[in-house]
């Protein structure tokens, strides 16, 4: 055999073992976690159909285990419903799993996907990250709004003291106050319109879920006009555009004219558009998509959450009278609590962390998307798989809390479990690089409002009602809304 001859052999067997060895690994079956039997075309959409999904997902996961495989109409989905593999999901493999999944909602109404919540990894999501958690929603920044929180949390309480004696359903004046604070922050006085923009941002929460037909059925493109979704989302996206182009002309022209500048999250962000000097340049569209994103993310989460915290303080009297007395203790004979007395109120604290414990906003948080092929227990996560993580399943699990489905604030007295990200059994923003940049703002306000509620006032059940007969279920949807708004009479605590 001569040179030649040899070469070509030895080349062509090296060829024909690297095409055997590539197609036998390309062709080898993914280990894909157990889960449910599915049925043809719906997979196992029957076994959450009529049940909140992440207590769905719970149940089935007492039967499935901590890591579950389901087939959500054409979406193959990863759920996982404890704190050892919820730490493999925002720690091992956050980058790989650092994406989030296609939605119409994101498609339409946030710019093609361009904001932060629902828009895929990049070089430019990482970049407005960035801009959202450092120059926007910064310890620093949040502490500038405070004057705007204190003056809305005045105007809310002075709303309670007028209707003393009479009972109240105050879901919608939490959340307006909220909604001030967030608009304030984010346009100054220019927030015209707003009525309609707290509807749109309701509308909007309640859509966010992920679990739409249009989103379950994707390749089914028919399917989100014959719902009514893509007309809904495009309805609400025109309306949301128009409120934020005229605040924008009108927020132009201003600057035109050199007039005082703001120094509100709109500025910020007109100044970073302006300054140039970034890596990948930023449009008007892209500062909506934003601020659709800080409105909605910003809004009713915070205002549920002062909901069930002061539902779950009626339902618990003795909590009640511990966080009344702290509070009254701490503030005695003041005329007005402002915000830098607020860190005196440790119990409160435990109290807030309690409720988002058993009532987190998002309890299946947002859903992530595989960008780079991992794996979680052993099990393979192929690209493009939708990975939920149960954070419902999460907190109230045994292995980690004593006694999990009751509310005990003193749970958190002698532990330094907090939502920061870093304890996997209490993940209430989420964790990792999708975590959510909001907590101080958020935390804040729903501090600075129950601190006042529970210093003005007592608050009673309707005379029929007793503790343990409050109504806990939950409305359907993306967020975990109390089904059934709490109606309480204030009246005035006489000693102040
Ligand atoms: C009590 C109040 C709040 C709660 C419970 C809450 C909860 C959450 C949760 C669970 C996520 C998803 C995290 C994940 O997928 O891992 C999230 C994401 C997000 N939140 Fe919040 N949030 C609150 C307040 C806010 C506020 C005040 C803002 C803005 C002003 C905000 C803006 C966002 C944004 C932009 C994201 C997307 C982050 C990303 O995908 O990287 N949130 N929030």
């Amino acid at each position: 055999m001569d040179d030649l001859t040899f070469l070509l052999v030895v080349s062509s067997l090296i060829l024909s073992f690297y095409f055997i060895l590539n197609r036998k690994f390309a062709s080898k079956p993914l280990n894909l976690p157990p889960g449910p039997p599915k049925l043809p075309i719906i997979g196992n959409l029957h076994q959450i159909a009529g049940a909140l999904p992440h207590h769905a997902f719970h149940d089935l996961s007492k039967k499935y285990g901590p890591i579950m495989h389901l087939q959500l109409g054409q979406i193959s989905t990863i759920v996982v419903s404890s704190p050892q593999l919820a730490k493999d999901v925002f720690k091992t493999n956050d980058l790989a799993l650092a994406s989030r999944p296609y939605t119409l909602l994101g498609d339409i109404v946030l710019y093609r996907s361009s904001d932060v919540a629902l828009g895929p990894y990049s070089d430019y999501w990482r970049q407005m990250k960035k801009i959202i958690s450092v120059e926007l929603l910064s310890a620093k920044k949040v502490r500038s709004f405070r004057c705007f929180r204190e003056y809305e949390v005045d105007h809310f309480i002075d709303f309670i003291r007028s209707n003393c004696g009479k009972p109240v359903i105050m879901r919608d004046k939490v959340t307006r106050m909220i909604n001030n604070i967030v608009c304030k922050s984010s346009f100054g006085d220019n927030c015209n319109q707003q009525d309609v923009l707290i509807e749109l941002v309701d509308e909007l929460g309640r859509l966010v879920s992920g679990f739409s037909i249009a989103d379950l059925f994707p390749e089914f493109g028919f399917l989100s006009v014959i719902s009514g979704m893509k007309s809904n989302l495009t309805n609400i996206h025109k309306s949301l555009d128009k409120i934020f182009d005229d605040i924008f002309q009108e927020r132009k022209m201003k600057r035109l004219r050199k007039e005082n500048a703001e120094d509100d999250l709109l500025d910020v962000l007109f100044n970073i558009k302006e300054g140039g000097g970034l890596q990948v340049p930023i449009t008007d569209d892209n500062i909506k998509a934003i601020f659709v994103n800080i409105f909605v993310g910003g809004t009713d989460t915070s205002a549920m959450t002062i909901e069930w915290a002061m539902t779950e303080m009626m339902r618990n009297p003795n909590v009640m009278e511990k966080a009344q007395n702290e509070v009254r203790e701490a503030f005695k004979g003041k005329k007005n609590i402002i915000e830098s007395d607020l860190p005196e109120l440790v119990y409160l604290d435990f109290v807030i962390k309690e409720t988002l414990r058993l009532h987190p906003s998002l309890p299946l948080l947002l859903p992530r998307e595989c960008r780079e092929q991992c794996q979680i227990n052993g099990y393979d996560i192929p690209v493009k798989m939708k990975v939920i993580v149960n954070a419902f399943s999460c907190a109230i699990d045994p292995e980690y809390w004593d006694d999990p489905e009751s509310f005990k604030p003193e749970r958190f007295e002698k532990s330094s479990v907090d939502f920061t990200g870093t304890n996997f059994e209490f993940v209430p923003f989420g964790s990792g690089r999708r975590m959510c940049p909001g907590i101080g703002f958020g935390v804040i306000s729903v501090k600075s409002a129950l601190a006042q509620m529970l210093y003005y006032f007592n608050w009673k059940l309707p005379s029929e009602l007793g503790p343990k007969d409050i109504d806990m279920t939950e409305s359907e949807g993306g967020v975990a809304l109390k089904k059934i708004p709490l109606m309480i009479t204030p009246t005035l605590y006489t000693s102040c």
